[in-house]
């Protein structure tokens, strides 16, 4: 096969985590940790990174106008409705990109039609045809998506998408958007779409299938067997309600079975379980433990029965390698007296780019770590740097704490915070643990009613002197954000986290309340 010619084997890999994935509740990702995740994407090799919907706030505008500015790779996708003003911000996100997508919606079944647009068909079909359009006079890369594809009429999407390749959409993306589809059905609506429009052989058909009903792989695999050669996932399969399809899930199911679907993708497997980590760390989203792929026990085996026959010969009970979707990362990687060029040259082997203060800070963590614990593994390096990158958001501080706590005597914890202009104030109270007495110590310090929705402790490593890590989700003022901290000490970590989710969820609400109106003078939702 020539190079000029694409491989009709070959599935592109859509990544959505930064788009789809980040309107999972309670997370909201600052510009500096979307650019880590961007860049672990890129390493995983995937082929489009969507990376946000830049009309919906000026936060949303910047981080993917920074990933386009600084990620090499991947095509870049701005999301866009199929309204002018948003066209016209993803064009504006995406220019400096190397390779620039607009990825543009807009529904076509009834229900949506009449219920959320109280609008015709013949409208809808208008609206796809001029933003189509618009988008191809910013770039030569467009998708168009009929929303909610699965539960509209197969003939009308088949005209509304005829219309957007006529207008010169380049991937047709038909999703599902409720979950609602199953492998047969959405296989045999993909082969009619292809009956109706001859042309769609001359573009890529995509996929993009939500969990609801946990069908999303089931159904983008159909996808690819009917055709399409895009398919649209998230790293641990977070997104909208259930999510969308996991993107481990679907990669490694092509690379074991491509002897059945004739089918591959191009990303590097060895980089999936690392990715999963980091998306998991910065969203707050625990992976469980028996998740497909990247889950702690994925291939773990407890059964007397199957350790025996692995140990004897690994694929008795194994379908894949655990180094190949490099699981087996967390080797020692430095010990207590390494100076600060081998920190630096450790953290460039893990992907890790750490320069200048942020070396000095990074250098500072892991001597603090180094003095407490006996080895400093990769896992602790990938969560120590990660940790730095929240701060970039967090307005409150967390100055010093103190906790008294005893059998004889009610927990009792003393804060000082620095708040968000410069000034620092303290507080104290007595709760029901020495971790709630901090939290409500922190709402008196700051004077902001903050309630705690979740709160969770997991070790970095296994073993008795591992890093703490918590995860704390706050609602304030109706919205709700997450905060993630990582220290040895565990009361530490969890202020730490619980400041920085106060800093998101305050954040969240003034955005809220400042939310700039557009067309049809309603706030931005997100799709
Ligand atoms: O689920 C959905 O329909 C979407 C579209 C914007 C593609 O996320
Ligand atoms: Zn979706």
């Amino acid at each position: 096969m020539s190079s000029m010619q694409p491989d009709p084997s070959h599935v592109r890999i859509f990544d959505t985590t930064l788009r789809d994935g980040e309107q999972s509740p309670g997370i909201s990702l600052n510009t500096a940790e979307k650019l880590e995740i961007a860049h672990q994407l890129a390493r995983l090799n995937v082929d489009v990174i969507e990376a946000g919907f830049p009309i919906a706030s000026p936060g949303d505008f910047e981080a993917v106008e920074a990933i386009s500015r600084e990620v090499q790779g991947p095509i870049i996708a701005a999301l866009a409705r199929a309204q002018a003003p948003d066209v016209e911000a993803a064009a504006r996100a995406v220019r400096d990109a190397e390779r620039p997508r607009i990825h543009t919606f807009i529904s076509t079944s009834d229900i949506h039609i009449v219920h959320q647009f109280r609008s015709t068909r013949e409208d809808i079909l208008a609206q796809a045809r001029a933003s189509v359009a618009h988008a191809r006079s910013f770039v030569e890369d467009v998708e168009f998506s009929p929303m909610d594809a699965t539960r509209a009429d197969l003939e009308y999407t088949a005209e509304v998408c005829a219309v957007a390749i006529e207008e010169g959409a380049t991937t047709i993306n038909i999703p599902d958007t409720v979950g609602y589809t199953t492998p047969e059905e959405y296989k045999a609506y993909l082969e009619g779409l292809y009956r109706l429009i001859p042309e769609l052989k001359d573009v890529i058909v995509s996929t993009h299938c939500h969990d609801d009903l946990g069908l999303a792989v089931a159904n983008s695999y159909a996808g690819a067997l009917a055709g399409a050669r895009q398919i649209e996932c998230a790293i641990n399969g977070i997104g909208e309600r259930a999510g969308n399809a996991s993107l481990e899930e679907i990669v490694m199911l092509l690379a074991t079975r491509g002897d059945v679907s004739g089918l591959h993708t191009t990303v590097t497997t060895r980089e999936l379980a690392r990715t999963s980590r980091l998306v998991s760390r910065l969203t707050g989203y625990v992976v469980q433990p028996n998740k497909a792929i990247v889950g702690r026990n994925a291939f773990a085996h407890e059964s007397g029965i199957h350790q025996d026959g692995v140990i004897k010969e690994r694929t008795t009970y194994e379908i894949m390698d655990a180094t190949t979707v490099g699981l087996d990362a967390n080797s020692l990687v430095l010990g207590k007296h390494s100076g600060r060029a081998a920190l630096k040259q450790t953290l460039a082997e893990l992907g890790f780019t750490v320069e200048g203060a942020a070396l000095n800070t990074a250098f500072k963590r892991f001597k603090q770590i180094a003095d407490k614990k006996k080895q400093v593994t990769a896992m602790d390096l990938e969560a120590l740097v990660t940790d730095d990158l929240r701060d970039e958001l967090a307005s409150y501080t967390l100055d010093s704490f103190d906790v008294e706590a005893g059998s004889d005597r009610p927990p009792h914890a003393r804060v000082t915070v620095t708040l968000p202009d410069g000034e620092t104030a303290a507080a104290e109270f007595s709760g029901d643990g020495p971790i709630d007495s901090v939290f409500a110590a922190i709402n008196a310090a700051t004077g902001i009613d903050a309630q705690l929705q979740a709160f969770r402790v997991d070790a970095v490593t296994g073993g008795q002197d591992a890093l703490g890590e918590t995860s704390v989700v706050l609602e304030y003022d109706g919205q709700s954000a997450s905060g993630q901290g990582v220290a040895t000490d565990i009361i530490e970590a969890a202020g730490i986290a619980y400041m920085r989710a106060l800093s998101n969820v305050v954040r969240k609400a003034q955005a809220a309340s400042q939310l700039v109106d557009v067309g049809a003078n309603e706030p931005v939702p997100t799709p």
